[in-house]
Parts: structure tokens; sequence; C-alpha cells
């Protein structure tokens, strides 16, 4: 199939790539683009593996045709850091040991964040609401609502 040319905004930057018009998100964040953090899960919408926000929202970038979201800005895992500086989110997971094989990681942080942006003291159970469509088969989640919590107390917190 004849590729076609499309522009997205990722990370802060304006990308113009060559691809097939039927790949989804994830397929062009990783095969175009080489931003392999974006995880390949399921590809049915039920693991959120392959979460990204657009315009700070999460969404699963299996189920978005890109042309749905070249006018927003797309944040991906490797947007997170600021000049090698870790994300408080990134910072608090390494320190509560809430990414064992990592799988999910990326797409956890991601949705984290966007609680965190618009809900900087969430409880519990506001935490548990929010990635309630990431699948983590290793941790149990309790390290994750923890290191959750721990970025919420941090002042830097973005
Ligand atoms: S890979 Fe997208 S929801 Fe599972
Ligand atoms: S850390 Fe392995 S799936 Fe979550």
């Amino acid at each position: 199939m004849t590729k076609e040319l499309l522009t997205l905004r990722v990370n802060g930057e304006r990308h113009t790539v060559a691809a097939e018009p039927h790949h989804t998100l994830l397929e062009v964040l990783r095969e175009e683009l080489q931003l392999t953090g974006t995880k390949h899960g399921c590809e049915l919408g039920e693991c959120g593996a392959c979460t990204v926000l657009a315009d700070g929202v999460p969404i699963l970038s299996c189920l978005t045709l890109p042309v749905l979201v070249s006018d927003v800005e797309i944040t991906t895992v490797e947007g997170l850091a600021d000049h090698g500086t870790l994300h408080p989110l990134q910072s608090a997971f390494a320190e509560e040991g809430a990414a064992q094989c990592g799988y999910c990681t990326p797409g956890m942080l991601l949705a984290a964040k966007a609680l965190l942006d618009t809900n900087p003291r969430p409880t519990r159970d506001e935490i548990a609401q929010a990635i309630s469509g990431n699948l983590c088969r290793c941790t149990g989640y309790t390290a994750i609502y923890e290191a959750i919590e721990r970025a919420a107390r941090s002042a830097k917190a973005t």
C-alpha cells in the first residue's frame, strides 16, 4: 500500500513522516519515529500498554488513527524526562519498586501524569480509578499506587 505523508506533534517536536494510511498511532510512533517506549500489548483497547497523552488526556494509541490527532500535542514516555532529569513520577516508580518487568510502566506513567496534572493530591480510590485501564501482571498494584502517592507529595510533581 502507498504510504501517505502525515504530520504529528510529539514531545514538543513536529514530525512529518510517511506511513501506511491504515497504521495506528502506536505503529507510527514505534516504526516511523522509533519511539519504542510506547508498548504493543493487546491492540484491542484492553490493556493500556499503548497509552499516550493527547493534549494531556490519556488515549489508547493502538485504537487511534494518526490523522485524528495530527493537530494535538502527543506525549509519550520519552517526553517525560526533562533534559535527562527524571519526571517525579519516574523517580517515584523507581524508588517504590513499582516496575518489575516494566511492560506496563510507560502507560502507567502517562495515565498517572494525566491524573496529577488535573488532581495533584488524589485519593487512593482516585488513583485506582485513573489507572483502571492499565493492566499490570507483575506488581499487584500496591507499589504503583504508592509511587503515584509519592510523586503527588513531591512539590515538583507536574
Ligand atoms: S495495546 Fe492498546 S490497549 Fe492494549
Ligand atoms: S511491571 Fe510487569 S506488567 Fe506491570
